[in-house]
């Protein structure tokens, strides 16, 4: 944060520690941060490993002047999930360069070349503190520094430049230098990252203008090379050709100078309650922040060679977020992950608002209306994306190609990337994502741009990289989701889907009624998820019966075989018990020989659709080997023995059954953590977006 505003001490405190406790959602390891000191030139860093409540401890606890005040200042805090050494004080951000901390820095993302560079510097003497692939940045940034000639004209920003060009990775950094005092520069390439403004008055302008860097030739940077030592980075002043457009700072309209106050974060929702305008950041960004001015710089990249800066995107406009604190607040519930299992009955009423005409059976997804001809005519419909948003896409693939008739693949963007996936132009990519954030899909996605697919998204957040970058798409407006299991944002990206699919299919005569049987189904599904709810007590107690076993298997075929797999990964992801998703077409041959027996809980779904009687199979099978399962099966069901343990859920049409068949299962995850104990909205090494490869 940087503010022309005055503000003491503990304020500024609290803003960063308010900022990091928003970001909390995310899964860290430990926290730091580091603010101005007492004397000119001085940094005051607080870091501890655990949360930010430790964080907080530390500070109530040290003998820094709180009252004292600040007109201008930069203070930088982060959050850290550990990809480089331990969580340990030492490895927690910020890095500095050395230990009067010239240069200190906060990164999210992962620098790959770090090693290389970390020998090279170790060769010019520097030592290091941490473990971390960051710190190397901030040495780096003081070499170059230090090597500079014409230290007087060298800008903060031409420094950063130099150095982010010897970086391979993905980074969103913020930097703050004893040299540059008051002075924030940050940039991003693969991370998430924005700036949030905040005035009193009124801007005459809301978008800030682009510097472009001159051509690439014209940088006369060098590759630092562990066995070349000799190999110096070029002066930053070796760039001659800079273009630059007339670049425009905020001023407010009565071209007064004015209180103003930036927040960089890698997330809106550590900004909100100071500012609801915010500044997205493009890859290759770097914004330069000073005497309440901001200017945003721009590295050349590959694929803005071949063409005039006027060619590229010139502006960066300021947003009005909607997002208000009370969404991201817990309200009457003692976890995020309860109330958020408790919005769905609103959440997927958001997902289909102004979009699903209950009258007419019409679908109306705006941003696709554009894509929908090139969509209908795809080759293939290829589903990518990870984790619970991976599941959504099996959920809800059978319906696709019933719909549509054209086939669907479903891949994790890992193992998708891992195998180099050949597509082709005519195919239909769909990116799934709550976060939009996911550092796999992301990539993924920048692959199949490059090979000219269509690229479609089903994004939560509104302003992420996914929802940026994709040709076009469909926000699930779910909400903001904060904890750490995905609960209303698979509800929502099922029906954002299956809307897809039927808009797709709305020119298809023969499948008229199925549409309008599916259309009815979503009419009445609110109120459905509503009454599943209610069984939240009996799924209580339900979950205190099996906390003490080992292992849980849910088993189920057809368009229950995601709800398996998506109950299997809540109860992995919160209650660390061991849990398993299978198939029930495979138990006679694998699990079920070698796992059933009267030890091992079961539940089997056989809520009723056109593969019942073979479930019921299944079941009969499980109960000749003495084990007692569960049964999730639908209201009224006579079918199912007098003497099973059920769990009974409203019938609705099938490729609708597993939103419901999914609640109980949420709840069921939701219990036994909190039976065992577990922090279930910060579950141990379980971040809510990977942002790293
Ligand atoms: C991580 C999280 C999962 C999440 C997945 C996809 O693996 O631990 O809970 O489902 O990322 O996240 P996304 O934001 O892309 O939907």
């Amino acid at each position: 944060c940087n503010s022309l505003k005055e503000k003491s001490r503990k304020e500024i405190l609290e803003i960063l520690c308010q900022g990091l406790a928003r970001q909390e959602y995310r899964g860290y390891d430990s926290a730091g941060l580091g603010i101005d000191g007492d004397k000119p030139g001085e940094v005051i860093f607080f870091k501890e490993v655990g949360k930010v409540a430790g964080l907080r401890k530390q500070i109530a606890s040290s003998t820094v002047d709180m009252n004292k005040t600040f007109v201008s200042q930069v203070s930088i805090a982060h959050t850290r999930w550990a990809t480089h050494g331990v969580p340990s004080k030492d490895n927690c951000h910020p890095l500095r360069s050395d230990p009067t901390a010239e240069f200190c820095v906060v990164h999210n993302g992962i620098v790959t070349n770090s090693a290389a560079l970390r020998l090279v510097l170790q060769k010019r003497g520097y030592t290091f503190e941490s473990e971390t692939d960051t710190e190397a940045v901030a040495k780096l940034l003081k070499y170059v520094y230090d090597n500079q000639a014409d230290k007087k004209n060298l800008t903060f920003t031409d420094l950063v430049k130099s150095v982010l060009k010897e970086l391979e990775g993905s980074f969103a950094f913020v930097f703050k230098s004893t040299h540059f005092p008051n002075q924030i520069v940050t940039a991003r390439r693969g991370s998430p990252l924005l700036i949030g403004v905040k005035t009193d008055k009124k801007l005459k302008v809301d978008f800030v203008d682009v510097e472009f860097a001159g051509q690439d030739k014209d940088m006369k940077v060098e590759t630092l090379q562990p066995t070349s030592p000799s190999a110096l980075l070029a002066p930053p002043s070796a760039n001659p050709k800079v273009l630059r457009t007339q670049s425009r700072a905020f001023m407010s309209e009565d071209g007064l100078p004015q209180p103003i106050e930036f927040f960089v974060a890698s997330d809106a929702s550590a900004v909100v309650e100071h500012t609801k305008r915010v500044l997205y950041l493009e890859d290759d960004d770097i914004a330069h922040i000073d005497n309440g001015e901001l200017h945003i710089h721009r590295l050349r990249r590959k694929d803005d060679r071949d063409q005039s800066p006027a060619q590229i995107a010139s502006t960066r406009t300021i947003e009005t977020l909607e997002i208000e604190l009370a969404a991201i607040m817990k309200g009457k519930f003692d976890h995020f992950m309860q109330k958020e299992i408790y919005e769905q009955p609103e959440s997927v009423v958001n997902t289909m608002r102004g979009r699903v005409n209950f009258d007419t059976s019409q679908i109306t997804l705006g941003g696709l209306r554009a894509y929908l001809p090139i969509m209908r005519r795809g080759r293939r419909i290829v589903f990518i994306a990870c984790g619970t948003s991976y599941h959504s896409c099996i959920a809800t693939r059978a319906i696709f190609e019933e719909l549509t008739e054209i086939p669907v693949s479903v891949e994790l963007a890992s193992d998708f990337l891992d195998r180099k996936t050949p597509i082709f132009r005519d195919d239909v990519c769909v990116f799934l994502s709550q976060s939009g954030e996911t550092a796999d899909t992301i990539l993924a996605l920048r692959y199949c741009l490059e090979r000219g697919a269509l690229c479609v998204g089903v994004v939560n957040t509104v302003g992420s990289t996914l929802s940026r970058e994709t040709h076009c798409g469909v926000h699930i407006n779910a909400g903001p989701e904060i904890g750490v299991a995905s609960t209303k944002a698979y509800t929502s990206q099922y029906i954002a889907l299956l809307m897809m699919a039927l808009q797709m299919s709305e020119d298809r005569i023969s499948l008229t009624e199925r549409r309008n049987q599916i259309i009815a189904g979503l009419l009445a599904i609110p109120a459905q998820i509503k009454k599943v709810l209610e069984m939240d007590s009996a799924i209580q107690q339900l979950a205190q019966t099996v906390a003490q076993n080992k292992s849980l298997l849910l088993m189920g075929r057809g368009f229950q075989y995601a709800t398996c797999l998506e109950g299997a990964l809540k109860i992995k992801e919160i209650s660390y018990m061991h849990s398993e998703g299978v198939s029930s077409l495979v138990n006679s041959n694998t699990v079920l020989s070698h796992s059933f027996d009267e030890n091992m809980p079961v539940i089997i779904i056989m809520t009723q659709d056109s593969l019942y009687p073979k479930v019921q199979s299944a079941f009969a099978q499980i109960t000749a080997r003495k084990a007692q399962p569960i049964v999730l099966c639908n209201e009224g069901d006579d079918g199912i023995p007098a003497n099973a343990k059920t769990i009974r859920v409203p019938k609705t049409v099938d490729c609708l059954q597993g939103m419901l068949n999914i609640i109980p299962m949420q709840l069921l995850s939701y219990h036994l953590a909190v039976n065992k104990g577990y922090d279930v909205d910060f579950p141990r090494n379980l971040a809510k977006s990977v942002t790293t490869e």
